[in-house]
């Protein structure tokens, strides 16, 4: 039997900023019942789509991402925030729902031609997952979708990857 995945959704007014309802996931992922239902889901959705790779972003981006990787049996490849990776890098910036950011990738993190599943808990503006899609496309590689979570439909970051397979797992 499915779980009903918003129960597993905490929402907290006014974080970490007046005016942000912040969707803490960390309940669905405290849940190994959720969390596996959400998993499962993402690898549904990747299976027909012969993935090679994913790519999430920093830092909830791996919780999600991780875990589709390991059960589809290819490989996961971090980006993250300024200063972290050690070796050669490709860089996107990008504005957050509160504030600007910059993402970077590792340039062998994904070879030209690879197909990459981009993976991340919640798509809010669309920032975040706009500059993950950067940096693929920056080393060549071919985003064959985009699967989240959590989409918050009022900031309209599905408009920003319309031109890709998107799979949200609840609306808020
Ligand atoms: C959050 C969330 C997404 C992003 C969504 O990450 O995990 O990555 O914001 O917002 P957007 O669609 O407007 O870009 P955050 O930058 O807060 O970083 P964290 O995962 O390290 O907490
Ligand atoms: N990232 C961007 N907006 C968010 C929100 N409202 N809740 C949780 N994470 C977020």
């Amino acid at each position: 039997m499915a779980v009903d995945l918003t129960k597993y959704v905490a929402s907290i007014p006014d974080f970490p900023e007046k005016g942000i309802i912040f969707r803490d996931l960390s309940p669905l992922m405290a849940d190994g019942t959720a969390y596996r239902q959400a998993t499962d889901q993402i690898v549904q959705f990747a299976k027909d789509k012969n993935v090679e790779m994913i790519v999430g972003p920093e830092a909830r981006g791996f919780i999600v991402g991780c875990p589709v990787a390991y059960e589809l049996g290819v490989g996961f490849a971090p980006a993250r925030k300024k200063g972290k990776l050690p070796r050669e890098t490709v860089k996107a910036t990008y504005q957050l729902e509160y504030g600007t950011s910059e993402l970077y990738l590792h340039r062998d993190a994904v070879k030209p031609g690879q197909r990459v599943l981009v993976t991340d808990d919640l798509l809010a503006t669309g920032g975040t997952i706009s500059a993950t899609i950067d940096l693929v496309k920056q080393l060549g590689g071919i985003v064959v979708g985009c699967a989240f979570i959590i989409e918050l439909d009022a900031l309209k970051g599905r408009e920003r990857i319309k031109d890709y397979d998107v799979l949200t797992l609840m609306h808020f």
